[in-house]
């Protein structure tokens, strides 16, 4: 039920915001680049690396600064995915750094005495919250890859904490659209809202209990979140306002690696998120579909009917079969094969939209709307592609008294109930079960796609159209353009179910709509555009380096040469 977000429309037209530099050494970049969703948070991973630190210095600082000066979209109180390349070992990495449901958390936790979804607690107050990761994370990319200690890479956030920063129009329309939601967390309305309605575009949000907190991380690690004081403090005030944490189950959070998905779509190396994120295989069954047909070659209809089709595949095995992969058992391997591919396309045709009731039927699953990425490389190589997210708009709308920290809402990407959507439309079942220290399926999906001459770094928010949106930047990449293309490309969606082809307002024309739905598409215009892409380029053989943030937003990307 994201619509009413989607009825507040931005109208955000301007162009990309792109920044180029061209190299000069083929094996390094040579330049520092980073996109992201904040001019501020752009600017506190530029800090970081002039001040010496690597990509994964960087990254720490982006999102410690997002989840000041974006709290709708991510923060300490969530959680997020970090895909990292170390150009030292030439080595992928992913950090899942997903919440966890807490130990007390059942399976029907979210129904009533009738067995019937009640939609409010699994989006609002504290039994809508997961067991955050991102602190956890934070220490860890600083521990395992960093060189520069959290209290550096920590400062600007807490600098911008203690400061505060003025909103913008995104900030507002946010905090309009859950004004109500906040009323229940009188700690958070003071924070985030003034007098008990939305701040006005230029505001300042000061957040001095969070720069505490981030203090804290920063001389004391990830333990000072998890244990002791300050964890106290978070479960009392979860408990006080109707949330199950216990000591326990922060004690008991640990991030984990996971090998990321890799599949290759003609020449292009694609590595993506592995489960529970369910990206990185969706991605890669449409690609295996796609790369069957000479894209290029296709009238426009044609093309846009194949990546639909390819969508509406793909996205029916996510809500079939993936979940936590420590709790469900997931056929990647089978999912993955060229083979598998040939028996999804082979009812695939060119003329007719296939019914996603004609596919073979599952117990569905879901997604959706805040959450925030970004994309970093340093001029060494290193590069991380991060996904990170409270879920709905300001989470929970909840903050432990004292903390400052906004609690997320993730537990709503389980499936509360089989077949019954989340605030996003999805459906799932089994394997996204709502289970005691299980992590819900994600749509997060950061991606680095290769070719021997180029390094393409993407990702963005968007719930279950996140691996859309990536999927439709990907193909740009593909086409050999460059990344100011990959973010603004128009958008379309095909989840499998609803059956029915989502566009960004003015994301087909007039001529595509008639000819889709005269192959029997049933097509549905959004009320406003979505997403919020932040894109690297590194050309290796043209020497250039190129950012981009989408125009949707409020991002800022920028590509410089370090200081010698
Ligand atoms: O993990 C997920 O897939 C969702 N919690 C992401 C939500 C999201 O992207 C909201 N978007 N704009």
């Amino acid at each position: 039920m994201l619509r009413p977000i989607v009825h507040l429309a931005l109208g955000i037209t301007c162009l990309a915001m792109v920044s180029i530099v061209t190299a000069t050494d083929g094996d390094k970049p040579g330049q520092h680049a980073v996109a992201s969703a904040h001019p501020a948070a752009t600017a506190a991973g530029r800090e970081i690396l002039d001040g010496g630190g690597n990509a994964f210095d960087a990254a720490i600082a982006v999102a410690a600064a997002l989840a000041v000066v974006e709290p709708y979209s991510s923060g300490i109180g969530g959680g997020a995915f970090f895909l990292l390349h170390r150009a030292a070992s030439g080595a992928d990495i992913f950090v899942d750094a997903r919440e966890t449901a807490p130990a007390a958390a059942t399976a029907d936790m979210y129904l009533d005495a009738q067995g019937e979804f009640v939609r409010d607690r699994a989006l609002n107050g504290p039994l809508a919250a997961a067991i955050p990761g991102v602190p956890a994370a934070l220490a860890h990319l600083a521990s395992r890859y960093g060189k520069l200690p959290l209290t550096t890479s920590l400062a600007p956030a807490i600098r911008l904490a203690k400061e505060g920063f003025a909103i913008g129009p995104r900030y507002k329309m946010m905090a309009g659209f859950r004004t109500k939601a906040f009323s229940a967390s009188p700690a958070a309305a003071e924070i985030f809202l003034r007098d008990g309605v939305a701040p006005e575009v230029g505001a300042r949000i000061v957040q001095l209990d969070l720069a505490a907190t981030l203090e804290s991380i920063a001389s004391d690690g990830a333990e000072s979140f998890y244990r002791g004081a300050l964890a106290e403090r978070l479960v009392a005030g979860v408990r006080a306002a109707g949330g199950i944490w216990t000591l326990a189950d922060l004690a008991g959070y640990a991030v984990k690696e996971r090998p990321p998905i890799v599949t290759m779509y003609h020449d292009i190396k694609v590595v993506s998120a592995p489960p529970p994120s369910s990206g990185g295989i969706v991605l890669a069954e449409a690609f295996n579909i796609l790369e069957r047909y000479d894209l290029a070659a296709l009238s426009e209809v044609d093309r846009v009917h194949v990546v639909i089709e390819a969508m509406r595949r793909a996205y029916r095995d996510r809500a079939d079969f993936l979940g936590d992969p420590d709790f469900t058992t997931i056929p990647t391997a089978r999912l993955l094969a060229k083979a598998y591919a040939d028996s999804l396309a082979k009812d695939l045709s060119l003329e007719t939209a296939t019914p996603s009731a004609a596919l073979p039927a599952i117990g569905i699953k879901p997604e959706g709307e805040d959450t925030t990425h970004f994309s970093v490389l340093d001029a060494d190589g290193n590069r991380v592609a991060a996904t990170l997210s409270v879920n709905y708009p300001f989470g929970a709308t909840s903050v432990p008294p004292g903390t400052g920290v906004l609690l997320n809402n993730e537990m709503d990407d389980f499936s509360a109930r089989p077949l019954t959507p989340n605030a996003y439309g999805l459906v799932g079942a089994g394997a996204n079960a709502i289970a005691p220290g299980k992590r819900p399926l994600s749509s997060m999906t950061p991606t680095f796609l290769i070719t021997p001459r180029r390094i393409g770094i993407i990702g963005t928010p968007g719930g279950s159209r996140i691996i859309s949106m990536v999927l439709i930047g990907a193909l740009e990449f593909a086409r050999d353009l460059p990344p100011s293309e990959w973010v603004s490309a128009k958008r379309f969606h095909h989840q499998y179910l609803p059956d029915e082809v989502q566009y960004e307002k003015g994301g087909l024309s007039e001529g595509l709509q008639d000819a889709l739905a005269a192959k029997g598409h049933s097509l549905k215009e959004l009320t406003r555009n979505y997403g919020n892409m932040h894109a690297v380029l590194w050309d290796k053989r043209a020497g250039v380096v190129d950012a981009a943030s989408d125009p949707r937003g409020e991002g800022g990307a920028q590509v410089w040469r370090p200081q010698p």
